[in-house]
């Protein structure tokens, strides 16, 4: 496939209208549907062309791109499709389970369609610049010859032939996304709120940036480099401090996987009751 190679995007929601918006931009002719059509206004504005029927959207190009809020709305717009869709690649990054891919996978290969799921790290705003990269995996033959064209999305990351494996790195990775989020909140709690915008941007960041490699490399779980007791003490200051500054207690559950560590390393001596209760609740 050529860098011009004619793409559809089923789906034009916050994400959808990104990818298409990428791809005008890298100069592919784009066919775009979407549920509500008056979301392919600015698209249309800017060269692409608006499909009035799903089949409509599936026929103009080898290469279709699904980005639709789940996999129960991905199956029932395609499956009336088949068909048409017969010969032609797909490439699913609509969220969702392994098993959701598994399964999508093998509708594919049933109706004679090249699969490949995805899974997309980033957000709309990310989408083609340097941060933004998609988890790919399946049908290899599929994959090769659209990576180019893919790339204008964000960097391409091809985890092999099982279908499952990029929304499993994906989930993996918004479950890391997700405990990052709750600590955040927690912090910006602990802090004023004419001091929050200068604390998040000038501190916050910053430190989060300096951690994410050695927390990711397993500092926070290495006993020569941050002893569990050492981590008990701080855990136990960082809960006291937090109640000293009103903080609610549901903000605390990303605390409880180390503080259940130290519990279970025998170290819950070090932990004052308050802090005990709730590493056991
Ligand atoms: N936004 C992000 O930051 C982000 C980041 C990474 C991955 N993603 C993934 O990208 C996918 C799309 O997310 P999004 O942010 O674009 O979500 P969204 O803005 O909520 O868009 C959802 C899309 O699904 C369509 N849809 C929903 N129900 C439908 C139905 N019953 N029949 C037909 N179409 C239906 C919507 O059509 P209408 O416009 O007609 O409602 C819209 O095109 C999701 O799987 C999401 O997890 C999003």
């Amino acid at each position: 496939m050529t860098e011009s190679t004619p793409v559809t995007i089923l789906g034009l929601g916050a994400m959808g209208a990104g990818l298409a918006a990428a791809l005008l931009e890298a100069g592919h002719p784009v066919t775009v549907w979407n549920r509500t059509p008056e979301k392919a206004d600015d698209l249309v504005a800017r060269g692409a062309v608006r499909a009035a029927t799903v089949a409509d959207a599936v026929v103009a190009s080898p290469l279709v791109i699904a980005c639709l809020l789940d996999y129960s709305v991905m199956n029932t717009l395609l499956d009336p499709v088949s068909d048409t869709l017969s010969g032609r690649d797909l490439v699913n990054l609509t969220n969702g389970t392994p098993e959701h891919a598994r399964t999508a996978a093998a509708w594919a290969e049933g109706h004679g369609i090249r699969y490949v799921d995805g899974g997309i790290m980033a957000t709309p705003p990310l989408i083609g610049g340097p941060d933004a990269f998609i988890l790919y995996s399946g049908s290899q033959a599929a994959f090769d010859p659209h990576q180019a064209t893919l790339e204008h999305l964000g960097a391409t990351r091809y985890l092999g032939d099982d279908p499952g494996l990029a929304p499993l790195y994906d989930l993996a990775l918004l479950t890391a996304m997700y405990g990052m989020a709750a600590g955040v909140r927690h912090a910006q709690a602990m802090i004023s709120e004419d001091r929050a915008a200068e604390f998040s941007s000038a501190y916050l960041t910053p430190w989060l940036q300096a951690m994410a490699g050695p927390i990711a490399a397993g500092a926070a779980a290495d006993e020569e480099g941050s002893p569990l007791g050492m981590q008990a003490v701080g855990l136990a200051n960082i809960a006291e401090g937090a109640r000293g500054q009103g903080v609610p207690m549901a903000l605390f559950a990303h605390l409880l996987t180390p503080m259940r560590d130290i519990v279970a390393a025998g170290h819950d001596d070090l932990l004052p009751p308050l802090i005990k209760e709730i590493a056991n609740a």
